[in-house]
């Protein structure tokens, strides 16, 4: 178990991906908190089901007395904070010129801001204990040009210049910060499944492996770039997609 005895926050884990990761992380021995502003109920109940240490505060990542709370509850809880998985994404399709300035602001909101604050709440304690490993996620659509994502694409663009910066600064303390840019995903939500199923048709004769991304696949890579042996590697972007993007 390469991740015993430590102690991971993964926001927006209450469904989809993110519930993915904390099985995962959890499987590897580290105790989960989840951030999300939703309930996370099944969540927990899937990891301790599997005998994980899991729970869960409620949090609204682009808030900063919340993000702080996130921190302060994980201590109070675990005692540490040694991984953060900032997980939480807001997606939305619309040509560039029905964009509204609200939809543009909430967009960067919720992809960047939260990564800004939940790191800056996370890197106090890491920098204490000498090790911390900060995992953005992105979207292989910043390497495809996707139409109708001008703000979706230009926010998970931002994830990749946040991480190469940060890393510079925080290399020294043995944080490292890594960006994934994700494919699309076979996520289990019954809301995704029949739009996923439909773009998948579209998408999957374009990628070199002929199958849909799985949660898990993408899961693999967030536990590898949690544990200690990847100390090596930071400000990098692992694109994770079947082999759609090349770059
Ligand atoms: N699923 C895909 O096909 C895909 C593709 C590329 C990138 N991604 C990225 O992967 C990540 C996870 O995607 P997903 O499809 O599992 O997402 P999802 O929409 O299924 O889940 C997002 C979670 O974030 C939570 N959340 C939203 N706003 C929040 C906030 N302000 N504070 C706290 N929690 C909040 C939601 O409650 C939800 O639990 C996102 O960053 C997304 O952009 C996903």
């Amino acid at each position: 178990m390469k991740l015993k005895d430590k102690v991971a926050i993964v926001t927006g884990a209450a469904v989809g991906n993110g519930q993915a990761f904390c099985q995962r992380l959890a499987r590897e021995g580290a105790k989960i908190m989840i951030a999300d502003i939703a309930d996370a109920s099944e969540a927990i109940e899937r990891v301790r089901e599997a005998g994980g240490e899991i729970e869960a505060v409620r949090v609204d990542a682009t808030s900063e007395e919340q993000t702080q709370k996130m921190v302060r509850k994980t201590i109070e809880q675990f005692g540490r904070v040694d991984i953060l998985v900032n997980n939480v994404g807001f997606y939305h399709e619309e040509p560039f010129e029905l964009i509204s300035f609200d939809e543009w602001k909430r967009m960067l909101s919720v992809n960047l801001d939260s990564l800004f604050l939940t790191t800056k709440a996370v890197l106090p304690t890491m920098k204490t204990q000498g090790f911390g490993r900060i995992i953005a996620l992105s979207s292989d659509t910043i390497w495809l040009g996707t139409p109708y994502l001008v703000h979706y694409i230009t926010s998970k663009m931002g994830v990749i210049g946040f991480v190469r910066s940060l890393a510079s600064e925080v290399g020294k303390y043995g944080i490292t910060v890594n960006a994934i840019t994700v494919g699309l995903t076979a996520t289990q939500r019954p809301a995704n499944e029949k739009l996923v199923g439909s773009i998948l048709e579209h998408l999957l004769p374009q990628q070199a492996v002929q199958r849909a991304d799985e949660p898990e696949d993408i899961a693999e890579v967030v536990a590898f770039l949690a544990s200690p042996e990847s100390s090596i590697i930071t400000g990098q972007t692992i694109n994770v997609d079947g082999g759609v993007a090349r770059h």
